[in-house]
């Protein structure tokens, strides 16, 4: 039976995950790939720690370049993470004729484009399953299962830890900073937690997603970005109010020949099937004009979920081997010859509802001067509410707009804020709602 060998670069959590399927799931992988998938090397610079499973004598090294030198590895595995070694090993692997899986999205978000054609050059594939939505068949489902549909939106629930502090904050009526730190300590956020709770790890994965939905390259910097740091458990109630629920939300919609792609903390009707998605999951809807609405849902981290999204990769890339192809599936959805750019939506142009707070003054006009100015910039407002009394205080005021422009509503905001009976800056949450906007105002 043909042997296909593996070089791991990375034994961490992942990277541990992936050696445990290979190893004990070692017989049913090769019942359904027809060869062995053979752990020839785990590189790491740590080859003393126990992680709970026993490598072969002699696999553990740690000598990366070994692994991505050897004639005799076919798939080098990317579990490093980052944009620095990671990119340096994955180009070398590539160089020397190595097929590449990886979960490193920040990496693919920053530099794929470049490293898919360096992989187009050499005849390699490339698979990046595991870097958006863990165990959750993203990638899949986007490249082979809607292949006829045109994608016409994705919202997406892409990062656990800002989906647990939000639901944490929902639930026990506790701020951020106390939610972040129980993250921390059950080990779902990183010590350093902004590429989780500023949104940028759900910018990655979007960017990603974005290109192979709409055939056009991965543009990071076309995503707009606003993390959950600002989200009160006072919005939070404020959003169970009016029957809605606030999710760190990646969107992405083709419309009008543009495209929109954005990431930020966003209400959503509590009915939707997004607003029930509690904990750490990662859950994403998909709108495809064929196939109608689909949902996927899953874990989005952790060891053994996203191992199993890089062992699909490598039994697709066992498979294409055993039977003489490569790159069968275009890396990026499309033909790279149909890779085209298509023009986004910049955000003043959004058209979307809006929650707005104010605090402000209790005084007699104060509301008629807010929404004089609102009213200026033809934002009609949908309904308002002011909680309790606070003679010579602040009190919250709270807005829900129609439809509106975000240039229009950062216009108003600004006039707002600059008003002497008005305390701290406003703050605005955009609203999704469930029927799809088109693109009207009022
Ligand atoms: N840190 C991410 C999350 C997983 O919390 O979902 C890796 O992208």
């Amino acid at each position: 039976m043909r042997i296909i060998n593996i070089g791991l670069l990375g034994f961490g959590t992942v990277g541990t995950g992936v050696a445990k399927l290979l190893i004990e799931n070692k017989e049913l992988l090769t019942a359904r790939v027809g060869a062995h998938l053979n752990l020839k090397w785990i590189a790491d610079i740590d080859t003393k720690t126990d992680r709970g499973i026993r490598p072969p004598d002699g696999v553990l090294t740690n000598d990366a370049d070994r692994v991505v030198c050897d004639p005799e590895i076919d798939i080098v595995i990317e579990m490093i993470g980052g944009e620095g070694i990671a990119k340096d090993l994955i180009k070398k692997a590539i160089e020397n004729g190595k097929h590449i899986v990886t979960a490193n999205k920040a990496l693919l978000a920053g530099h794929g484009n470049k490293l898919f054609e360096t992989a187009a050059q050499k005849g390699v594939d490339l698979a990046f399953e595991a870097s958006v939505g863990g165990c959750m068949p993203t990638i899949k489902t986007m490249r082979e299962s809607l292949v006829a549909n045109q994608i016409k939106a994705m919202t997406g629930i892409l990062n656990g830890t800002c989906n647990y502090i939000l639901s944490k904050i929902a639930d026990e009526g506790i701020t951020f900073q106390e939610a972040l730190a129980e993250a921390q300590k059950k080990g779902y956020a990183e010590a350093d937690p902004t590429l989780d709770v500023g949104g940028f790890d759900t910018a990655h994965k979007i960017a990603i997603l974005t290109a192979l939905a709409y055939g056009m390259e991965i543009n990071l910097k076309d995503v707009y970005v606003e993390g959950i740091s600002e989200i009160t458990p006072l919005d939070i109630e404020f959003a169970k109010q009016f029957g809605y629920r606030i999710k760190l939300l990646a969107i992405s919609k083709f419309e009008n020949n543009r495209v929109e792609a954005r990431v930020h903390p966003t209400m959503i009707p509590s009915g939707n099937l997004l607003a029930s998605i509690k904990g750490t999951v990662n859950a994403i809807t998909v709108s495809a004009d064929a196939a109608g609405d689909i949902l996927l849902y899953g874990h989005g981290a952790g060891m053994m979920p996203t191992a199993s999204a890089v062992l699909s990769d490598i039994v697709d890339i066992a498979r294409n081997i055993l039977s003489g192809t490569a790159r069968r599936i275009p890396a990026l959805s499309y033909q790279r010859d149909n890779i085209r750019k298509i023009p986004i939506l910049p955000m003043d142009d959004l058209i979307t509802h809006y929650y707005f707070r104010f605090s402000a003054l209790d005084h007699p006009g104060v509301l008629s001067t807010i929404s004089g100015i609102i009213g200026k910039y033809g934002i009609s407002i949908q309904s308002v509410h002011q909680k309790g009394r606070k003679m010579n205080g602040a009190v919250p005021v709270v807005m829900l707009s129609h439809r509106a422009k975000e240039a229009d509503v950062k216009r108003a905001l600004n006039d707002i804020n600059a008003l002497d009976v008005v305390s701290n800056d406003a703050v605005l949450i955009r609203i999704e709602n469930e029927k799809r906007d088109s693109n009207t105002q009022g």
